[in-house]
């Protein structure tokens, strides 16, 4: 008798829930019972899994429980998550197989980032029990996806938040460098900066220096707010990656700039402001999609695949044009060399910023 087991784990993501949601429906459509585990990896290490569907009517129909129909349209996770240290090693993944058996698990289904699917790597190769990993993270940082869950609905809030600052920052003529999160992947910084018709980006990926950071900063200012352009406020979308802190660029950025200039420099670090908030309709789409194709490789006795949005013709054919199955070893080395620089991904968004600079400053 089939069962799926489900968990969400790293850096919850909007979205998260609604790939719970669309698990959990897929699965019950195929007469199939599923198990949340709350709490990520901590949770399946520690056996806490509480039923995800119930069976109703005179005829004992399997459907979602009233937990999981309300929260599709939530942030955040409602089975919570965990960055679980107990999972790297190989006694914490023997306990979770322990208690995937005791529950008779015949599926398991990890929703997360990196760090997530390298768990869900080690675990494939450690049990027969069949393990789909779908990619959540704000970060964009996964390989072989062109989105992960969580990515759509954070940039909607960062380019909500950039266009309130800008009503302040036009009010003032002032300018402002605007923190958004992202690790060590700048795609937030980039996309954001395009969509709030920002004037500069900085980005991990551009490899810059301390001192070229500030060079660059200030630059665009001057060059912004020049007379013969004629801006009333000039807007630096940053990621976190950058290696100085905000209120220390704008420190020195203004130290620079000198009383004479009557240039205003402020920060503003989004911070976890960008991870909440409601899924947007492309996020609860992607969800659908990627539980769909995810629920029926664990069902068809796949393992150690992640589904990703990839219009190429790399990795593996799905019932949904949009929707591939990849290796998660694949999935792992494509998003090192993402981070790295070396991915031809990384390389083309570089590219990208550099070719639209000029645009970005007018
Ligand atoms: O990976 C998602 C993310 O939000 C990153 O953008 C950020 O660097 C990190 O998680 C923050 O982690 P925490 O919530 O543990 O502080």
């Amino acid at each position: 008798m089939p069962a799926l087991a489900v968990l969400t784990s790293g850096g919850d993501a909007p979205g998260m829930n609604a790939a719970i949601r669309a698990v959990t429906k897929v699965a019950a459509s195929r007469g199939v019972p599923v198990w949340g585990v709350e709490m990520g990896y901590d949770g399946l290490i520690d056996g806490e899994f509480h039923p995800l569907t119930r069976q109703v009517g005179r005829n004992g129909l399997l459907t979602p429980t009233l937990e999981v129909e309300a929260m599709g349209s939530l942030g955040g996770t409602a089975l919570g998550s965990s960055r679980c240290s107990r999972f790297y090693s190989r006694e914490g993944r023997a306990q979770a197989i322990v208690q995937l058996e005791k529950y008779s698990i015949t599926g398991m289904l990890v929703i997360g980032g990196n760090g997530s699917m390298a768990g869900a790597h080690a675990l494939a190769g450690e049990t027969t029990i069949p393990i789909i990993g779908i990619p959540a993270s704000i970060d964009n940082d996964i390989g072989l996806t062109r989105e992960a869950l969580g990515v759509d609905s954070a940039l909607n809030t960062i380019i909500e938040a950039c266009d309130k600052i800008t009503d302040t920052a036009r009010s003032h003529h002032r300018a402002f460098i605007v923190e958004v999160m992202g690790r060590h992947s700048g795609y937030l910084a980039m996309a954001s900066a395009v969509a709030a018709a920002a004037d500069g980006v900085l980005m991990p990926e551009q490899q810059r220096s301390r001192d070229e950071v500030i060079d660059a900063v200030y630059d665009c200012i001057v060059g912004s707010f020049d007379v013969t352009r004629d801006k009333t406020r000039v807007l630096i979308i940053k990621s976190e990656g950058i290696p100085i802190p905000t209120h220390e660029l704008v420190q020195e950025v203004t130290t620079r700039l000198g009383p004479s200039t009557n240039i205003e420099v402020r920060g503003t670090v989004l911070g976890h402001l960008v991870r909440g908030g409601n899924p947007s309709f492309r996020d609860r789409l992607l969800a659908g999609r990627f539980g769909l194709v995810a629920v029926d490789a664990a069902l068809q006795g796949r393992t150690d695949l992640m589904t990703g949005w990839n219009l190429t013709d790399r990795g593996e054919a799905t019932s949904d044009s949009w929707i591939r199955l990849f290796s998660i070893g694949d999935v792992l080395d494509e998003t090192k060399s993402l981070l790295d620089g070396t991915s031809a991904v990384t390389i083309d968004r570089v590219h990208r910023m550099e070719a639209i600079q000029g645009v970005l400053s007018l």
